[in-house]
């Protein structure tokens, strides 16, 4: 047990980090591959009998989590270095159980490929979680469309395809809002249906166009992936692929707000430019300069930020699952700035955490207005969910004296070693108490 876990102010069995602000980043970090691409793919996979081999595989525990409910249902899976071999010829169930898909809402995403392949699934409402309400309504009501019976009681999603000899019948579907998960669903559901599926009002995440790309190796027929309206033409059966998942645009992001919080010089790579304008332009508008560089983007940051502001919109806009993290940016740079949370009704909850640092920020509904104020103050705070987490930690980089921050349960599903890889680019950061569960922790 070491002294500072000692004077922790957070419980002694609760992992923490523990971070000495104002200190300057310098050098590279690695992006990892894209947790919420890595997931879906991984429910992909069962829409085939044959071995699909994902690449560039993140180690979270997200991705753990995922993989017990696939094994769960007798997927076979095993990990070679940082690739993910799975292969659902052997899929006996499916009706993954509620004490693992309760902790991941991707895991609802499976019920599109078990009805691709069985023509019924039994999978739990993902339920609510701290930044929202987060509904399945499109998904259902899509699935339905695709002649697909379902019935909710206990909780539980009941589905079964009706007629059609079990098979799902192609048609056209208009998403009342571009819901990532839903259209992502909706996707993998359409590769195995009688005829053709149009998906209108479609997310155009790049998370999107990576499933379509594993679907399209695969053997699936799909067109426009990335626009708002996708044409998937089914097929009978889909082939095993290998795979290499996109690098995470919201992880790459995280690195780049961190320079900025700390007015560092940092290359971040690999990265896609492209999967990242909205926030690119908003880090320019505050006063860095962004760089394509090799595979990565380099950012330089002067002394003085100003304020801008920020508003969460479905890609290409600024993403919601940054929103925290450069809110924590804007706390400390001059001037005014609105930040306007358009997408989850409750993704406000880091503002008062950043308050306790000192930082000035008043709410209205789901619009935080933030004076700027020159320093934040280190003290312990907790991070609510996943990219709350993130958000105190850059918040514990900037500010003066040493910050604790607990909920590294959130930190850990979508940030693999974040404390590891920031020190070695100059933070001054430890983790204190239990560490990080191994992927396919028992
Ligand atoms: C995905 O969640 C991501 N998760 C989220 O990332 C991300 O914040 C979100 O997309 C938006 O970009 C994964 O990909 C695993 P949505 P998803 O369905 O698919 C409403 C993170 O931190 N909606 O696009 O669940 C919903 O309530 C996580 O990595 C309906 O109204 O998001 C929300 O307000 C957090 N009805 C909005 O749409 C529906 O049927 C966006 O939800 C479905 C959604």
């Amino acid at each position: 047990m070491t002294l500072a876990a000692l004077n922790s102010p957070v419980g002694l069995n609760e992992s923490q980090l523990s971070i000495v602000g104002r200190q300057r980043l310098e050098g590279e970090l690695h992006v990892n591959g894209a947790k919420n691409s890595a997931l879906v793919l991984m429910a992909a996979s069962v829409l085939s009998c044959d071995s699909i081999r994902l690449r560039n595989m993140p180690d979270l525990t997200d991705i753990g989590t995922m993989a017990k409910i696939l094994i769960s249902l007798g997927v076979g899976f095993h990990l070679e270095g940082s690739s993910a071999v799975l292969r659902s010829d052997g899929l006996t169930r499916h009706d993954p159980s509620y004490d693992l898909t309760r902790k991941l809402r991707a895991s609802f995403f499976l019920i599109g490929p078990l009805l691709a392949r069985h023509g019924v699934a039994k999978v739990p409402l993902p339920g609510g979680c701290r930044i929202g309400s987060r509904p399945v309504r499109e998904h259902n009501k899509g699935l339905q469309a695709m002649g697909v019976r379902i019935s909710i009681e206990g909780g539980v999603v009941s589905a079964e395809v009706q007629g059609n000899h079990g098979r799902l019948q192609g048609c056209s579907i208009d998403l009342d809002c571009p819901s990532v998960g839903a259209t992502e669903t909706l996707m993998m559901a359409a590769t195995l249906a009688e005829g053709e599926t149009v998906l209108r009002n479609a997310a155009q995440e790049p998370e999107v166009v990576d499933l379509a790309g594993l679907l399209k190796a695969m053997g699936a027929r799909i067109h426009g992936a990335g626009s708002s309206t996708i044409r998937i033409s089914g097929v009978r059966k889909l082939h095993g692929a290998d795979y290499a998942v996109i690098p995470d645009r919201i992880e790459a992001a995280t690195f780049l707000i961190a320079a900025a919080a700390t007015r560092s010089r940092l290359h971040v790579t690999p990265m896609e430019p492209n999967h990242l304008n909205a926030v690119l332009a908003k880090l320019e508008e505050v006063g860095c300069s962004v760089n394509p560089q090799g595979q990565g983007i380099t950012v330089t940051t002067p002394g003085q930020l100003r304020g801008c502001d920020l508003r969460t919109q479905p890609f290409p806009g600024f993403p919601t699952d940054l929103q925290a993290p450069f809110m924590a940016l804007l706390t400390t740079v001059q001037g005014t700035s609105f930040v306007t949370e358009t997408i989850f009704e409750n993704r406000l909850q880091h503002v008062a955490e950043l308050q306790r640092m000192g930082a000035q920020i008043r709410t209205c509904g789901n619009v935080a207005i933030l004076e700027g104020v020159p320093m934040l103050s280190g003290v312990a705070v907790t991070g609510t969910d996943l990219r709350a987490a993130a958000a105190m930690v850059i918040a514990g980089l900037a500010a003066d004296g040493v910050t604790h921050v607990a909920g590294l349960e959130h930190l850990d599903r979508g940030y693999a070693r974040l404390e590891e890889r920031l020190q070695a680019v100059g933070a001054r950061i430890s983790r204190i108490g239990a560490t990080r569960p191994a992927l396919l922790a028992a």
